[in-house]
């Protein structure tokens, strides 16, 4: 059962916002934000060089034990856009409350360009996103409690929103 003391956990696809509207939800409602992606890079180093030295799959390793240590804190959790890919945490997601951002594709095209995400590497980064985002979006829609996209407006409105719907 999901209570309103459960943690909020925003998911979704890579650019969709889910650092930068999950740290201010967390400030607005006065508590602790953990982020999966800073969490790894805090312990393990940058996110990229875990990609290239051990692999994805011992990369989603360290997420999962990243998303059980965010869940304990009871706070506001982002997580990275495929964490939802493992079987427990889609377990644990049911006593969460699950805030899903979405973004266009045409606007995150902007966001992403010249970041360091490993699986967005190259000219054809866009095209990446739009197929990861499809493959992963019916897992996303099921895991949602609610959904907001970033695409337009101020971020901060979606800020709103997150936070009016968490109260
Ligand atoms: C990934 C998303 C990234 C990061 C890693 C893999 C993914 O996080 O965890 O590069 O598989 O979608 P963001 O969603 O915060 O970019």
């Amino acid at each position: 059962m999901t209570s309103p003391t459960s943690a909020i956990v925003l998911i979704g696809p890579m650019g969709a916002g889910k650092t930068s509207v999950g740290k201010r939800v967390a400030r607005a409602l006065e508590v602790p934000f953990f982020d999966t992606d800073a969490a790894i890079a805090r312990e393990h180093g940058p996110i990229e060089r875990i990609f290239a030295d051990s692999g994805e799959e011992q990369f989603r390793a360290l997420e999962r034990e990243a998303v059980i240590e965010g869940l304990a804190t009871g706070g506001v959790v982002s997580l990275g856009g495929g964490a939802v890919l493992h079987p427990a945490t889609q377990a644990d997601l049911a006593d969460a409350r699950v805030v899903l951002l979405t973004v266009a594709p045409r606007v995150v095209a902007h966001r992403v360009r010249g970041s360091n995400r490993p699986l967005l590497q190259g000219d054809d980064a866009a095209s990446r996103w739009s197929a990861i985002y499809e493959q992963r979006r019916p897992l996303y829609e099921r895991l949602a409690d609610v959904s907001f996209d970033t695409s337009s407006g101020p971020l901060q409105h979606v800020v709103d929103r997150v936070v009016d719907w968490a109260r």
